[in-house]
């Protein structure tokens, strides 16, 4: 099981750079009005978002969904609500990611309305979920 904790973490990581990068570009991409940096811009987005963030959140929840089912359920779910409360982030966590590749599709097709602010505060969710999850796990406050 430590191998799949190993490899859980690693997935984690992966996908969070792929979070934290993805509406980077968005923020990028909706001040850009050249078709040379459009054009690449959906490119980078697409390849970012089915080459990396993608595989790392499938790999990252085979591998926490099999730690739950052979252990970590049993022994952490009894008096203790951390868990819960991380699986719950993880599913605030999981919309946004399915929501990132809704945006790749709106950007695709040039369809997108909204400003680049509005895509720097898009931008610090996850960093908030990652916050909350690592103190969760660690500290275990309840
Ligand atoms: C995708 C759905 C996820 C599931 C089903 C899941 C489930 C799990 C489980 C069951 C463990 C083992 C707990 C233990 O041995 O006590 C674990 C460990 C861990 N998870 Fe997740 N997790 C998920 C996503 C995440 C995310 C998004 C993060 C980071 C923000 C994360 C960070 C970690 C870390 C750092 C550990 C190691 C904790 C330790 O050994 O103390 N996981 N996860």
């Amino acid at each position: 099981m430590l191998w799949i904790k190993a490899f859980h973490i690693i997935s984690v990581i992966t996908w969070f750079a792929a979070l934290f990068y993805l509406p980077r570009l968005f923020v990028y991409h909706s001040m850009s009005d050249d078709k040379v940096s459009i054009e690449r811009f959906k490119v980078m987005e697409r390849k970012l978002y089915v080459g990396i963030m993608m595989p790392s959140f499938v790999l990252a929840s085979v591998l926490g969904v099999w730690m739950l089912y052979d252990y970590a359920w049993t022994l952490h779910s009894q008096q203790q609500y951390w868990l819960h409360t991380k699986l719950l982030l993880v599913v605030l966590l999981v919309i946004y990611h399915f929501y990132c590749g809704h945006l790749v599709k709106v950007f695709k097709s040039d369809q997108n309305t909204r400003s680049d602010t509005f895509y720097r505060w898009f931008n610090e969710f996850p960093a908030l979920i990652l916050v909350a999850i690592i103190i969760l796990i660690v500290v275990k406050p309840f």
